[in-house]
């Protein structure tokens, strides 16, 4: 089908930060709108294909014609992203923090006057990507994002192995570039052999390009 060519196949994709509870009314998060992560959900169906959108805490709209599943934390973020598979293609661009709290507590941690604050322990929360790229049900194309300050495309290289992705989508999201929260994305596509560099696009714009690319690679795959 000329028009769809991603009818029939099934997607994956995260968007969004996690929350990592501290306790009831606290979280630790990394900053994210979920725009990337919903537009490309929304581009991956307008080409036919089945998706799942497992997205984490956002203010923005479940796009239209996508499953959204909505999780808080990176343990049920894996949770509903592994219950998903088998699927074709799967498109980690969620924030996930690295880190949860180790211990979170059931009550309100109370201020105490005069007393330090007590250190907050961490613990490491599960790689989603790296779970998925290396999983028995493995999808066909496992495509990675590197947000990064520096040294972007020598870090997407090395993600690109470690994770077991086909591609790395990497951008800078240093405050100056404005594409933290912003409409629009500069990024890389890294890939084991090549880089593309793309121009300056709004992440609808970005994300149309990337489900075309997914559509090519899935359909030179037979
Ligand atoms: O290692 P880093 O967080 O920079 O890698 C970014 C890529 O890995 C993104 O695709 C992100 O969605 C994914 N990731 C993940 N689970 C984590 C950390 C990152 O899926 N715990």
């Amino acid at each position: 089908d000329g028009e769809k060519p991603l009818a029939g196949k099934t997607a994956i994709v995260t968007s969004g930060p996690t929350h990592e509870p501290i306790d009831p009314v606290r979280y630790i998060a990394n900053r994210s709108s979920g725009r990337q992560g919903h537009a490309i959900a929304a581009a991956l169906a307008a080409l036919g294909a089945r998706v799942t959108l497992v997205s984490g805490p956002v203010t923005i709209p479940d796009p239209q014609g996508v499953t959204t599943i909505h999780v808080e934390r990176a343990d049920e973020m894996l949770d509903a992203v592994i219950s998903r598979l088998p699927a074709d293609i799967a498109v980690m661009v969620a924030a996930v923090a690295d880190w949860r709290v180790a211990a979170s507590s059931d009550q309100k941690i109370k201020k105490k006057t005069g007393e330090a604050p007590s250190p907050l322990q961490l613990a490491e929360n599960p790689d989603i990507l790296k779970t998925v790229g290396h999983h028995a049900k493995r999808p066909k194309l496992v495509i990675g994002f590197a947000a990064e300050t520096q040294t972007v495309e020598a870090n997407a290289r090395t993600k690109l192995q470690t994770k077991g992705a086909d591609l790395i989508v990497a951008n800078d999201v240093s405050p100056a570039t404005g594409i933290m929260g912003g409409a629009r994305n500069r990024v890389k596509i890294i890939g084991p052999e090549n880089v593309e560099e793309w121009p300056d696009l709004s992440k609808d714009e970005v994300a149309g390009r990337i489900a075309t690319l997914i559509a090519e690679r899935l359909l030179s795959q037979g």
